[in-house]
Parts: structure tokens; sequence; C-alpha cells
């Protein structure tokens, strides 16, 4: 496979809900199209595969469009943009019948697809397969995609986005990305007319996270460093309830298991949400993941509880098989006892700002997928939203582009990666050591509950790390781990500044320094603008 002859239509950067959906969408209009994809790792690793909850989708007569763009606007505390919830929820039928078509398959029920429930939401409207929803969908898109004749480019790790050099130093389009293959160690050119950013989120910025190691926020680095603006980036999601067991890496326990009846419990066994929210258990995440901090604070206990064991042992294993089989590794049966849970890193509701088709500020260039900012998830996503925006922005963007395909004829000369003022490191010790320590600060100092203080200090050890960074990537190889710390530490920097500029609390920013909503100002998203930035394509 050629990487950088010809140039290729179409370069997507991830291969997860939204990658696989753009790539596939283009093909489908326009099956003569020359496209590239590429993957950190193995094709089908990234956040989708791990989803289990499901898809945000109104296909119950009882339930309406209004009601989810109600709710979705609710959860996201006075910031979402509305056109864009509009948008995606209106998308949801037509993404689900696509899935269907792809193959996917979703738990029926008396002929009808089962709809469980989960927090924010006031029907049942998840689409699910089963607790391995994201499995599903990602398997089906996978098997298409090997189908498709696209180019597809497994344990290559993007490095930077490349523009087009204009006079006077300017930059213009997009023209492609180099790329590390992880396997020999070379970074490589990939020439193309447009690109997607399709990279997933950056909740591994936390110590502690559901999210796979991969979910390293390059993309938001690559986009911010090419001159894109980024939003909302303090609006860093905790899914409240992660297997707590000294052995289970960041394993989920989805939000079904509370729409299906779970119960979340002190460990005196006592019930406590009714004490934060009216919704009890269904609150939106962010109330429930705080209470559960609270509670932990309070009490000085390593976890909370998650009781299901009242249902039927036959309805628990049916609806949670995953979540089940997992916590039974651990010597836990949830049939018969509670799951100690605990809140972890799960979503990133900032990044890339883009408008409804994908495109962002730099021409040629697109974002989709949780790595972009479109205004859906406000100052909190709720639950299953997130692959249904993968899937409905990720069409809207393949139509964007099949409208280019042919209309751009030549890309400008691409210079291959110049590496001889580098040399190999004898001190990797400093990447393993860095990743560490960003990654525990960032849990404590800018976690759930924060406080200006606490954001001041992780501003000042994330300058020093990241002039360490910077300092030690001009002189080394890259590797992946050098490349993920680099974007990790651009990612904290982004967040503690987002974070700083709120002076209030509002969804999933909370500061004990202003406690609660600033009801004077407008509310407003958060616009960070790079240093580079110069065309204003996104209204
Ligand atoms: P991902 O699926 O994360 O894919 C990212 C892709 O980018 C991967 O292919 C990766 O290899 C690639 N990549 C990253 N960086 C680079 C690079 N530098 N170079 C090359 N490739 C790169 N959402 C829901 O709506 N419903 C749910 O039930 C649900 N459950 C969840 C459960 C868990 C445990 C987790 C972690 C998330 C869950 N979410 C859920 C959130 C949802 O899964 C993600 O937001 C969504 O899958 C993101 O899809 P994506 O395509 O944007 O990114
Ligand atoms: C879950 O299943 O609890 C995760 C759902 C989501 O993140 O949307």
């Amino acid at each position: 496979m050629t990487r950088t002859a010809d140039p290729y239509d179409l370069l997507v950067i991830g291969s997860g809900a939204a990658g696989l959906s753009v790539a596939l969408g283009v093909l489908a209009n326009n099956p003569k199209a020359r496209v590239a994809v590429l993957s950190k790792t193995d094709l089908s690793e990234g956040s989708t595969k791990y989803a289990q909850g499901g898809i945000a989708a109104v296909l119950d007569a009882a339930d309406s469009t209004e009601s989810h763009i109600a709710d979705t606007l609710n959860a996201g505390a006075g910031i979402c943009v509305e056109p864009a919830v509009r948008a995606v929820v209106e998308g949801a039928p037509e993404a689900i019948r696509w899935l269907i078509e792809c193959g996917v398959l979703f738990d029926h029920e008396g002929g009808d697809l089962h709809l469980t429930r989960e927090g924010g939401h006031s029907h049942r409207r998840i689409v699910h397969s089963a607790d391995a929803t994201g499995k599903a969908v990602e398997l089906a898109l996978e098997a298409r995609i090997r189908a498709s004749g696209a180019d597809l480019f497994e344990h290559h790790n993007a490095v930077d986005l490349i523009r087009e050099k204009l006079p006077q130093g300017r930059q213009g389009r997009c023209a492609g990305a180099y790329a590390l293959d992880r396997r020999d160690g070379r970074v490589h050119r990939f020439a193309a007319r447009n690109v997607v950013l399709a990279t997933g989120g950056a909740s591994r910025v936390y110590l502690y996270s559901s999210n796979p190691d991969g979910s390293t926020g390059d993309g938001i680095a690559m986009a911010w460093r090419a001159g894109c603006r980024v939003a909302n980036m303090e609006f860093s999601q905790f899914h409240p309830t992660c297997l707590y067991h000294p052995k289970a890496k960041s394993f989920l326990v989805t939000e079904a298991v509370r729409g299906e009846g779970g119960l979340l419990l002190r460990p005196d066994g006592t019930r406590f949400m009714d004490e934060y929210d009216p919704r009890g258990e269904l609150a939106p995440r962010d109330i429930v993941a705080r209470a559960i901090d609270d509670v932990m604070k309070r009490l000085g206990c390593e976890c909370v509880y998650l009781d299901i064991s009242h249902k039927p042992a036959d309805f628990v294993k049916a609806h949670f098989p995953t979540v089940y089989a997992e916590a039974l590794k651990f010597g836990i049966d949830m049939t018969r006892e509670p799951l100690p849970v605990v809140p972890a890193a799960h979503y990133t509701c900032g990044g890339v700002l883009t408008d409804l088709a994908g495109r962002t500020d730099v021409d040629n260039l697109y974002a989709v997928g949780e790595v972009a900012f479109t205004g859906l998830h406000g100052a909190n996503r709720m639950a299953s939203n997130s692959l249904l925006e993968c899937l409905v922005l990720g069409a809207a963007a393949a139509r964007d582009i099949t409208t280019k395909i042919g209309t751009i004829t030549s890309i400008p000369e691409i210079a291959p990666w110049d590496e001889t003022w580098v040399t190999d490191s004898d001190e990797e010790v400093v990447v393993a050591h860095n990743w560490d320590e960003l990654r525990r600060f960032m849990w404590d100092y800018v976690g759930i509950v924060r406080s200006t203080k606490r954001l001041e200090r992780a501003r000042h050890r994330v300058k020093l790390l990241k002039d360490e960074i910077d300092e030690y990537y001009g002189s080394f190889r890259v590797t992946s781990d050098l490349l993920e710390l680099r974007n990790l530490s651009m990612v904290a920097d982004l967040i503690i500044r987002s974070a700083l500029g709120r002076r209030e609390s509002r969804g999933l920013h909370f500061t004990i320094d202003f406690p609660t909503l600033d009801s004077i100002a407008p509310p407003q998203n958060t616009i960070l603008v790079p240093k580079n930035f110069s065309i204003r394509r996104v209204d």
C-alpha cells in the first residue's frame, strides 16, 4: 500500500464508530474514492468497542423527539447548542436503521427493539445489544470496512497534521498527516485531500479512567497545534460506577444497571441518592458521580456499592452478561451481592470546534466523534448520546466530503519527516515518570471537585512538564509513548485553562470557590483560540 505516492481523497485518523461511519459513508456515496483509515493499534481498539449501555433513539410511540431534546438540554445545564441537539436527536432513527443494515444485532422484546433506560432520560429509549453494544457496533463496522477496498493502516500513530505552506509564512488547507508506524518505528507521510480526525477522547489524562489506553486526546492536540479552536475542555465526565477491585483495570458497570433498578448503597447498606437528587439513582451522571465522591470523602470509604441482587438472577444475567462475567472473575456474584464501585474519568465533552458537517477551522480538516465539540453535550453528556453523535455526524461529514471529491485536483508537495536533529533516547524513564505524574495531579487537582488553588497548582505543574516534554521531543526520535505524553500534557493544559476560566459551577465542572451557577452573565461555552488561528470557518 502506498502511503505517499497518490494523495488519498480521504484520510481518516481513527477507526471507532466516528471514523468508520465517515469512511463507509464516503465509500457508499462514491465507491471509487481513495480512502485510508489509520488506527493506533488494532482496527477495533478504541472506546467504541467497550461501550456497554447503548445508543439513544426515539423509537417508541410513547416517546418523542422533543422529549429527547429536552432531556439532552437539561443534562447539558444550559449551554448545549440547540441546533446540534436537534440535528443529532432527529438523525437517531436513521442511524439505528443503518446499523441494523450493517448487521448489528440489537436486543428485541416481543418483536420490537428492547429499549432500556439510563440517567437523565425520561423515557426508555436506549437501543442496545445486551451490555456489549459497542462491541456489536464496532465488529459490524470493522467487517464492512475490511470488505470495502479502503487502505487500512493499523498500528499507525498519527503525529501531526500537515498544512499547505502559503506565502509570508501563512498556512493553508490541511493536506495530510505524518504517522509513526509503531512496528518499524519510522514516520511516514500521508498526503490527502480531506482529513478526518476521529481519534476519540482524552480521559486517560486522569489516573483512573474507564477508557482504553489510547484515549490520549491526540486529535485535540493535533488540531490545536494545526490552528483549530477547541471548546469546553473543562467538562470532563466522570462515570459514577466503575468496578472497584485492585485487579479490575478500568472496568465500567453500565448505567443501565441503575436504569433497570440497581440501587447505590453506602458500605452500611443504606441508600443515599435520594438525599442528593429527587431522581435518585437516575439523576444525570455529574450529580451521581459527585454524590458518590461526597459519600466516599465523608465516610472515608474506598468505594460505594451498586446492588441489583433484588432482581431475579436470570434477568440480571440476561441483561448484563458482560458485567456479570467480569465481576465473577473477581469473585463477586452480582445476582447475590452488591458490586463495589467508584467513579472514573469517562468522557471528554469538549474538543475541536466543528460545525454540523464536522468542518473545523482549517479547510479540508474535519473532526467527528468524541474528539469534536459540536455543542451537543453542553456541560454534561447524557448517557448513550455519544455513539449517536458519532453515527449521525459521521454520516453528515461523509455527505460534505463526498461533494468535494473530484473538485480538489492537486495538493501541495509534502516534505518528508525530518529526523536529522534527533537521536535515540537513553532516558525513557523521563517519559514513564511524567506519564504517572501528569495523570496523578490531574486526578488530585482537576477531578470531580475542583478549587482555584488546586487548579493553579496543576497549571504550574503542567507548565513544567510541557517544557520538559517539548525539550525531550525536540531531541529524541519519537515513540508512541512520547507522542501520547506530549498530547496528554497539551490537553491537560487546555483542561486546566478552561476550568480556571469558568468562574461558576455548571454541569460537570464543580468548584468550591464558585459553587453555584453564574446567573448574571449569559451562559457561555468556553472557546480557546490557538496562537496560529487564522481562518474563521466555523460560526
Ligand atoms: P474511539 O472509539 O475511541 O476510537 C478512536 C480511534 O482513534 C481508535 O481507532 C484509535 O486507534 C484511533 N486513534 C487515536 N489516536 C490516534 C492517533 N494518534 N493516530 C491514529 N489513530 C488514533 N457511549 C454511548 O453512547 N453509549 C454507551 O453505552 C457508552 N458506553 C461506554 C462505555 C465505556 C467503557 C467507554 C469507555 C465509553 C462509552 N461510551 C458510550 C462513550 C463512547 O463509547 C465513545 O464516546 C465513542 O465510542 C467514541 O467513538 P470515537 O469513534 O469518537 O472514538
Ligand atoms: C454506560 O453504559 O453506562 C455508558 C453509557 C455512556 O457512556 O453513554
